[in-house]
């Protein structure tokens, strides 16, 4: 097999510039006859840095990537990666994803790389890493970072951002005072790795180990434990081989690969945040995913997992309960996977799962007897938007006793809309008298869509007004055309496509209007005629701030809904780019 890194290493119609190519790589010791020995070149994308502390681990790990790909007779060559850190990142770390997306992609294009290991864990790190190894598919295998171990705060198990969530209505119900708070959310991160929730981290590990993109039970093993660094050695050593069988990520990610990851989303009561991301993936590679996919084969998935936020526990005791392969040795027993997908081991997804049982059946249940039947995603649709997402996994007893009852129709409730223009506005009113916010109220956020925010951001899980929270009222239905934390446990209705800052329906809502949403049918709609929308929308006039940074601006000008993944859409076009060779 000639890889095309001999193109730049060993091409005798331009001696010139192989020797140029050559020659800089000397400085660190590497010798000639290795470059020139035809082994293949390893790409390790380094996402690890003092920027990303989720990733950190990585840092580490290589050395054994390193050691696994030698050890196969390729020859390793680290580089690093845009920083992601989720919590950090300003206006918010969903910027960032589609630049590290680019800036991947013209490495792995233009240097001489024939395969790659994609180190990943915090929550963008891992599409950013798939959509790029999507778009110029050469062999790629992920290696997570692992999840950190287990937080504990008075004896009582905390979890990454779920433990924030849950905090900040007891604080300002008066049940804990800020000491206690912050106690609280410390102690939920005890090590390196990840977060320790089903958070989007945890998620979107797991789905590249469903989608058939990592090693079998490597996505959530915690970053400190000694499997770490031996997975990041057998990640090391098949990356080589998988570039001598030309192993390609369009060979791995077919739709079916995609119908299961979002099965194992729906059994793992995964992060809504899947949606856009795996949809990204998907177009990236050339795989037509539709919006009702999710519903049709996500919905009628039981939830299995019981970890936070669905659930109770956290990913170190999932792991040891069996993890992502227990979870699919279910749904592979039950009839919903395919188990014929070719995945980065080189066999099928129905032979890496043999033998991968659970024995621990407080955290992963039987298909029989699950948490919850009916676990997936519901898509939305109506006269706001044509396109939203719901996470019926997190609707508690309570939220259904009070909503999904009083029309004397399970499936649908009404309320008053009490619109927010962006979370600055959200957070300035929502304990303002005036706004006569109770039981009856829907929040509503807008603004903050890929184009609006810029990025689309994690606000819609817009948290009751104080009062309402004193009396015991821990959630409101809210909608928003933003998105909310993987971490999060409220069952808003999220992804509102189109966004209100491109003159999605949100823009034309009042505060005072009533909304309609029928779960059942699948439907939200405010009860305006056609000519009172018609009308407002001849005034409407989005609110949209300046573009703050060069990339907010280039953005902005080709991102699309998140409907449709939130991706570059001028990037689309762009496919296994890495078929033809860059011009010298
Ligand atoms: Fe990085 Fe959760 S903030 S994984
Ligand atoms: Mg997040």
């Amino acid at each position: 097999m000639r890889f095309r890194s001999r193109d730049w290493f060993d091409n005798p119609d331009h001696l010139d510039m192989t020797a140029l190519y050559l020659e800089r790589f000397m400085n660190y010791g590497t010798t000639p006859e290795e470059l020139r020995s035809g082994k293949p070149i390893i790409g390790i994308a380094q996402t690890g840095s003092d920027l990303s502390p989720c990733n950190r681990v990585h840092l580490d790990l290589v050395r054994r990537v390193r050691d696994g790909i030698r050890d196969a007779g390729g020859i390793p060559m680290e580089f690093p990666t845009h920083p992601i850190f989720e919590n950090c990142k300003r206006p918010t770390a969903a910027l960032d994803r589609n630049l590290t997306y680019l800036s991947l992609v013209e490495v792995l294009y233009g240097y001489p790389i024939d395969a790659v290991v994609l180190t990943t864990g915090c929550d963008k790190t891992t599409p950013a890493a798939l959509m790029a190894a999507a778009t110029v598919d050469i062999p790629a295998i992920v290696l997570s970072g692992g999840p950190m171990l287990d937080g504990w705060h008075d004896g009582k198990l905390v979890g990454s951002g779920t433990v924030i969530w849950q905090s900040r209505r007891k604080l300002a119900a008066g049940e804990i005072d800020e000491e206690e708070f912050l106690e609280a959310a410390l102690a939920s991160a005890p090590s390196v790795g990840h977060c320790n929730t089903m958070g989007t981290a945890s998620s979107m590990n797991s789905m590249a180990e469903a989608l058939g993109m990592s090693l079998t039970g490597s996505a959530m093993i915690p970053a400190p434990y000694r499997e770490r660094p031996q997975s990041a050695f057998q990640t090391g050593k098949r990356i080589v081989v998988m570039a001598y069988e030309d192993l390609r990520p369009s060979k791995i990610m077919t739709r079916s690969a995609f119908l299961n990851a979002i099965k194992v989303n729906a059994a793992l009561g995964g992060s809504t945040n899947v949606q856009p991301h795996l949809t990204a993936i998907a177009r990236h590679v050339g795989v037509e995913l539709l919006s009702n996919d999710w519903q049709d084969h996500g919905h009628d998935i039981p939830l299995l997992a019981n970890v936070q936020p669905a659930g109770a526990y956290l990913s170190e005791r999932f792991h040891r309960a069996g993890g992502v392969p227990a979870i699919m040795w279910e749904l592979l027993q039950a009839g919903k996977l395919d188990g014929d997908c070719l995945t980065v081991t080189g066999r099928t997804m129905a032979e890496n799962l043999a033998g991968r049982e659970s024995h621990d059946r407080e955290v992963i249940k039987p298909f029989a007897q699950p948490m919850k039947t009916e676990a997936g995603f519901m898509v939305l649709s109506g006269n706001l938007f044509d396109f939203a997402i719901m996470k019926t996994s997190v609707i508690s007893d309570a939220f259904k006793a009070r909503y999904l009852s009083r029309l004397g129709d399970e499936n649908a409730f009404e309320g008053r809309a009490v619109v927010f223009e962006g979370s600055e506005d959200y957070h300035a009113r929502i304990n303002d008298p005036e706004l006569e916010i109770d039981e009856d109220s829907i929040l509503v956020i807008r603004g903050a869509g890929p184009v609006g925010w810029p990025g689309s951001a994690e606000v819609v899980n817009m948290q009751p007004p104080d009062a309402l929270l004193k009396r015991g009222i821990n959630s409101l239905p809210t909608i928003g055309d933003g998105r909310q934390s993987g971490t999060a446990d409220s069952p808003s209705i999220l992804h509102a496509s189109p966004e209100s800052a491109v003159g999605g329906g949100l823009g034309l809502l009042h505060t005072g209007d009533r909304i309609r949403v029928d779960i059942g049918k699948g439907t939200c709609n405010v009860m305006l005629s056609d000519e009172e929308l018609a009308a407002r929308r001849a005034k409407y006039v989005p609110v949209v701030r300046p573009d703050a940074t060069p990339w907010q601006k280039i953005y902005r000008a080709t991102v699309g809904q998140l409907s449709d993944g939130a991706v570059l859409e001028d990037a689309i076009e762009f496919k296994q780019i890495a078929k033809t060779l860059p011009r010298h």
